[in-house]
């Protein structure tokens, strides 16, 4: 059985003391049902890198992971704002998303880039969860199978079946991130589904059969019950529902209540 990831994205959001106000409500909720509950799923929490720090110190003793929005590929060097893996590591980071959308839209990130990302993740030991996703335009032109292959592809190359293996996929229609307009579950299965199908091509059966996709793009605590039902969907990144320790708690609980 895969093992469910919830991982909360929060952007560009909070400051210190609010960063620490909602761990400590998220911790007060979970804590006492992720040692029954981690066999089946895994909480994950990545703040902005500034408040990495912070977010550490309130996890300490905590089962939640702790994740990363971004970094660069290369370990260190002249490269002016960037934060690299193994500054990540030491401030007890396990797990970076990459490749988000607003990556690729907002700062220009390409498939070439995103894969380096993801082989520097993995030579650090941190666990990558690699995002793709369609646009309106692409799905509506038919595009989106065509699309989500090529970004599959294209940020698991030069990986062999056990670094893919190591890899999150998550799923999050571009059309759905922020909007209130989140994929069906019917439309979410079809894609995980695909995708396996295509990791199955390009790895072996038991690698596509291990690999977790996620599903993101405006998962709420109303939402995520459907969603979690679907046999491809291994958990959800969750952005604006994360900010609220009442709905991101919800939304771990999917299917428990
Ligand atoms: P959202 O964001 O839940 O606010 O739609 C999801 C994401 O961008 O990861």
């Amino acid at each position: 059985m895969r093992r469910k990831l919830f991982a909360a994205n929060w952007k560009m959001n909070l400051d210190p003391v609010a960063a620490r106000d909602l761990v400590k409500a998220i911790r007060a909720e979970l804590d006492p049902e992720l040692g029954a509950l981690g066999k089946e799923r895994e909480v994950m929490i990545a703040p902005p890198a500034i408040l990495i720090p912070a977010v550490q110190q309130e996890l300490a003793g905590s089962a939640i992971a702790l994740g990363a929005q971004n970094m660069y590929f290369e370990d260190h060097g002249a490269f002016t704002g960037e934060i690299s893996a193994p500054m990540l590591k030491a401030f007890g980071v396990t797990h970076v998303i990459l490749g988000h959308s607003e990556r690729r839209h907002v700062f220009g990130e390409t498939d070439e880039l995103i894969n380096k990302k993801v082989k520097a993740a993995l030579r650090h030991d941190l666990t990558p969860i690699l995002c793709i996703g369609e646009t309106l335009a692409q799905r509506e032109a038919g595009d989106t199978t065509k699309t989500l292959t090529n970004q599959l592809l294209n940020g698991l190359q030069e990986l062999d079946c056990a670094q893919i293996a190591r890899v999150v996929i998550a799923y999050e229609p571009v059309w759905a991130i922020g909007t209130g307009k989140n994929a069906t579950p019917d439309q979410a299965q079809t894609e995980h589904r695909a995708l396996r199908g295509v990791l199955i091509e390009r790895a072996d059966e038991d690698t596509a059969h291990n690999i977790r996709i996620l599903y993101g793009g405006s998962v709420t605590a109303e939402n995520v019950d459907s969603l979690m039902s679907k046999p491809d969907i291994d958990g959800a990144l969750v952005g604006g529902a994360s900010l609220r320790a009442e709905s991101f708690v919800r939304i771990v609980r999917a299917l428990k209540l």
